[in-house]
């Protein structure tokens, strides 16, 4: 069984978070950043996802899933994304809008992985957004629903 986990990133936590999730699916686990295009050739099991940045992951996700599309409906897909906002309506629509329909239609498990923000390195002009927000520095990975998304990969 091999699985492929295509990621986006911007600070590097959803690749953590990523390669948190790749220690606990059986097999071999091969884990790509989205930028470097990679080939779904050989992969029974696919899981893509990353950090959300204004309501949606970005760096080219939804165009690499809609470029790969024909392939990605033969194979089992999961979606998950990095993110703060634990309202799992908002989450719900991040997954629509960084995610191709079809896909979200046919994804066994989608779920958020948590999120972190680190303000020393967010630059201008979000620093200054985040700083009248009082916004502190915080890390939060929610290992039930990393251990959720595994579980539907198990044999
Ligand atoms: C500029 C900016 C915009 C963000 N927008 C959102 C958002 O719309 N919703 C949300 O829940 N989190 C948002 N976040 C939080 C990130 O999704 C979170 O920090 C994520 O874990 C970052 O992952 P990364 O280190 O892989 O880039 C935002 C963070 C930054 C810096």
């Amino acid at each position: 069984m091999s699985n492929l986990i295509v990621f986006s990133t911007f600070g590097g936590f959803s690749q953590k978070l990523a390669e948190m999730l790749a220690e606990k699916l059986p097999g071999e686990t091969i884990l790509i950043n989205v930028k470097k295009n990679p080939s779904l050739t050989g992969y029974d099991n696919v899981i893509l996802g990353g950090a959300v940045r204004a309501g949606e992951i970005r760096q080219g996700m939804k165009n690499y899933a809609l470029k790969h599309l024909e392939e990605l409906k033969n194979r089992r897909i999961a979606l998950f994304v990095s993110c703060l906002n634990e309202d799992q309506d908002m989450i719900q629509q991040y997954f629509k809008k960084s995610f191709p329909a079809e896909l979200v239609e046919n994804a066994v498990a989608m779920e958020s992985l948590g999120g972190a923000l680190n303000l020393e390195e967010t630059k201008f002009p979000m620093k200054i957004i985040f700083k009248i927000m009082k916004a502190k520095n915080s890390e939060k990975i929610l290992t039930d629903n990393i251990d959720k998304i595994a579980g539907f990969f198990q044999i």
